[in-house]
């Protein structure tokens, strides 16, 4: 047989440190592991016990979601977010990547004459492997959509935006990123899962500017520590929610029962999240001058638990980045990941979750301080 010579899967992004995980895995005390952002704090008891008790294990889910977890999902929203959104707007997803990776093939069979997926330039790796998994064109944005090419804005399926920004904790213009889309008729796909932990001002949503072609994607796995349980929900225009949904039942896309009914009980908490915003926010401070005493210029985000630190500069033959991580991974014990995982734009900075207990930051700061 002649061997394929289609798509080959490229290593998963984080397999890429796994040299230096070992390397930061030899100190005494163990591996502080700030890279993927795996959330490490424990989420509410209630929605534990109500995965337990939900009864709803027997029967198939519904794909786009209980009327009970669309409904607190549009209760969460109003609530945190300021919008008022019918619950039959709003559809059910297994987790957030999983829409994020298929979202292209599904706007391609509705668009078939175009090919193209638009998408922030420094970002989440799978906005650019789902036009991949597409067979379609990524093409990197810039903040300024003005640079937009018109041949590029009439081929695209979508157009990706991410605020709070995942690497680098930025507040995107959603209300520029609506407008744009609406002039050039193409969908604006707005991944809000970071939008309760944002530091500057209030959450936002690109549903605040109307939810005329926008869809916004929100995540349950960061808000309720859950990314375990695989919870998350679109919400927006209602001819592209409709769309998705459909095609999605056909495809087999089913939040199991019991979890969309615990989830339906995290949304309707926000006593926890609050704590979880206080937990960030003093681990994220803390850190900053970690990393700043290690040479590194860094500010706090917009938003998000990431801090995007600029490394020291230097003449590296593996890159700034990487050399920052090489640093931090063998005098303190700690894992951080390096910029171009979130785009070739971005070789200078490493991105740092701070999802390890203050203890352990701490442990951090004392193995680097000894070693300076
Ligand atoms: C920007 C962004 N979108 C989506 C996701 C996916 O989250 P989940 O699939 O757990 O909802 C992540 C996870 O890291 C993320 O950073």
């Amino acid at each position: 047989m002649t061997p394929p010579t289609g798509f080959e899967p490229p290593p998963y992004p984080y397999e890429r440190l796994d040299g230096l995980k070992a390397v930061a895995a030899g100190h005494e005390g163990g591996l502080v592991d700030l890279s993927i952002g795996t959330p490490f704090d424990p989420p509410p008891p209630a929605v534990v016990e109500a995965l337990g008790r939900s009864g709803a294990e027997r029967g198939y889910p519904p794909s786009v979601g209980t009327v009970r977890y669309r409904e607190a999902a549009a209760g969460w929203m109003a609530r945190r977010l300021g919008v008022e959104v019918p619950p039959g707007d709003v559809a059910a997803c297994v987790g957030t990547k999983e829409f994020v990776a298929t979202a292209a093939q599904w706007l391609r069979l509705r668009s078939p004459g175009r090919d193209t997926v638009l998408y922030p330039a420094v970002s989440y790796p799978t906005y650019a492997m789902g036009a991949t998994l597409a067979g379609c064109r990524a093409v990197p944005v810039a903040d300024d959509l003005s640079g937009i090419a018109a041949d590029d804005a009439e081929r695209a399926l979508c157009l990706w935006v991410n605020s709070p920004g995942n690497p680098t904790g930025a507040l995107a213009d959603l209300g520029a990123a609506a407008g744009w889309g609406r002039a050039h008729g193409v969908p604006v796909l707005s991944d809000e899962c970071y939008a309760e932990f944002t530091w500057d001002g209030p959450p936002r949503t690109i549903l605040e500017h109307g939810p005329d072609g926008v869809v916004a994607v929100h995540s349950l796995s960061k808000r309720s520590n859950l990314a375990g349980v695989r919870a998350g929900f679109y919400a927006g225009d209602a001819g592209l929610v409709r769309y998705l949904s459909e095609v999605r039942k056909h495809a087999g896309y089913m939040v199991p029962g019991p979890v969309q009914a615990a989830a339906a009980v995290a949304l309707d908490d926000d006593v926890h999240v609050d704590e979880q915003r206080a937990r960030y926010l003093d681990r994220l401070t803390f850190f900053r001058d970690v990393l700043a005493a290690e040479g590194a210029t860094v500010a706090l985000p917009g938003g998000s638990f990431y801090l995007w630190a600029e490394a020291p500069g230097g003449d590296f033959p593996e890159g700034r980045a990487w050399a920052f991580t090489r640093h931090l991974a063998e005098r303190g014990g700690v894992l951080v990941a390096p910029g171009d995982l979130y785009g070739e734009a971005d070789a200078a900075h490493v991105r740092v979750a701070v999802v390890a207990p203050r203890e352990r930051l701490a442990l951090v700061a004392d193995r680097l301080a000894a070693a300076r």
